[in-house]
């Protein structure tokens, strides 16, 4: 059965599949409820990259992450090609591995052009370790410390300048002698909110004036002024971004003017930015009403607004652009298998259906009331006839996966599957209860390789360290 296929039966679980008629390649990956390459095989099996979920879970256990090639490169070339499309100047998509960071995805990333995104020493490791070409490593963060913002030059990364504190840092660096070769100045993005406010969950808006991140827009001129005195600091650019989780293209299309306003006051400074970093946001599909902007429509209005921008400020010549969009490029692309044990019947009330895993491998829905998808893998043409709530495994009442959720009848054994997890899940997975964290596997065209190993219960002790008078009483 293939994906394209219209599909009448929406009371199953191939209500999930996309009903879109376009070839899969030109869908935008975060439209979609499932990865591209999802199928159901014989036996109604919910099948990603050519692989029935229920033989990857036989094989590698659960909770499963389980990523898929194809989107992920989908997602990448689309962004790729539609800045290229849109925007006549150089253009540069950076991965913003916050979302996921690990040396597969940071590898596929760099393999299809793309940047990376960094904000701490474990990041910049991870990319460099993938492969990634420093010259295309931006590091951020609020609180960067001295040996991070060390690390980021001597490896020629360029650092987005949040606020005072790094600014002087940088300085001080600089006159130690620390930079990248000698005599290079170290590259400088300055960021800034931009008073943009975009609807999205308050834990995740960032362009608002009240913000942690990056320079108040009042203390720019001071900034650049700073900036032009530093002949070791070579200021190349501004950067913002609003949120995440967008669904709306307008604030994307107001920063624009923002931040070439704020380009031009650099240059009126004496500086000579060429670059500005408009940063990631775009939203995906976690449920059916969720209806973000595709890709390319997206890439569109950011670039239309940046030439209109460029125009409308006495044609000022267009500056490199880049963007770093994390959710969008890896989320829709994987999704977790579980396994379901115990089964909580409230006459009633409600139906609890337990799984393997939880808040530990998901903090999503327990930290942003984020709302998910769930099927049952092995039942992918049943009817839905149960309502149920998918309980996650931690002693923590609000460990819900999924409140409400339509499934076929299952019970222990059965694989249920939660979409679009593979966005700021493993990269904020914790071992809560002492639950090791799980494996993740690669899937393309019927293979499946191990990218992030399952943690065991001796790794969880590795750091225990148990003081001789403690030591176990006889
Ligand atoms: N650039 C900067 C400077 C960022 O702070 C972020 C996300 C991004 C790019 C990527 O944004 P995206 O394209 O993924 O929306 N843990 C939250 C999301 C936190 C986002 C943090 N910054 C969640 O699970 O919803």
């Amino acid at each position: 059965m293939v994906l394209t296929q219209s599909i009448e039966k929406v009371e199953s679980g191939l209500q999930y599949l996309s009903k879109s008629q376009e070839p899969r390649e030109s869908r935008s990956p975060n439209q979609e409820l499932l990865p591209l390459t999802a199928s159901v095989n014989s036996k109604n099996h919910l099948e990603i990259g050519g692989c029935d979920v229920t033989d990857l879970v036989e094989q590698f256990g659960s909770p499963l992450y389980i990523l898929d090639e194809e989107t992920l490169r989908a997602t990448s070339r689309q962004y790729r090609e539609a800045f290229k499309r849109y925007y006549p100047g150089e253009t540069q998509v950076l991965y913003a591995s916050k979302a996921w960071s690990c040396l597969a995805v940071c590898a596929i990333a760099a393999d299809e052009g793309l940047g990376i995104d960094v904000v701490s020493a474990g990041e910049i490791k991870t990319a460099l370790k993938a492969g990634v070409n420093p010259d295309k490593i931006y590091f951020h963060g609020n609180n960067k410390s001295r040996e991070e913002i060390k690390l980021a030059v001597t490896s020629g990364c360029t650092i987005i300048a949040d606020n005072w504190w790094d600014l002087e840092n940088l300085a001080e660096l600089a006159k130690l002698g620390v930079s990248h070769k000698a005599g290079e100045r170290i590259r400088v993005m300055v960021r800034f909110t931009p008073g943009i406010e975009c609807h999205t969950h308050d834990y995740i808006k960032t362009g608002q004036i009240d913000s942690k991140f990056g320079f108040d827009p009042n203390s720019l001129k001071d900034v650049f002024i700073y900036l032009n005195k530093q002949p070791s600091l070579s200021c190349v650019g501004l950067h913002a971004h609003i949120g995440s989780q967008i669904f709306e293209v307008k604030p994307h299309h107001d920063l624009a003017d923002a931040i070439v306003k704020a380009f031009k006051a650099a240059i009126g400074q004496g500086l000579k930015p060429t670059e500005i970093n408009i940063g990631g946001g775009l939203g995906i599909r976690y449920t059916e009403s969720d209806d973000p902007p595709s890709i390319d429509d997206w890439a569109k209005t950011v670039c239309d607004a940046m030439v209109a921008a460029c125009n409308n400020n006495e044609k000022l010549p267009l500056p490199k652009l880049l963007c770093e969009p994390g959710r969008s490029l890896v989320g829709s692309a994987c999704v977790t298998a579980y396994t379901v044990g115990a089964k909580k019947v409230i006459p009633g009330i409600r139906t609890y259906l337990s799984v393997d895993g939880g808040m530990s491998d998901n903090p999503r829905p327990i930290t942003y009331q984020s709302v998910y998808r769930v099927l049952a893998a092995n039942k992918m043409s049943a009817e839905l006839t149960e309502t149920v709530t998918v309980a996650g495994k931690h002693c923590e009442s609000g460990d819900i996966l999924i409140k409400d959720a339509k499934l076929p009848e299952c019970q222990s054994g059965d694989i249920l599957v939660v979409t679009a997890t593979g966005a700021y899940n493993y990269s904020m997975a914790s071992n809560y209860n002492r639950v090791p964290r799980p494996a993740a596997v690669l899937v393309k065209d019927g293979k499946v390789d191990t990218i992030v190993e399952r943690e065991t219960d001796e790794d969880l002790l590795r750091f225990d360290r148990l003081p001789e008078r403690l030591g176990t009483k006889k």
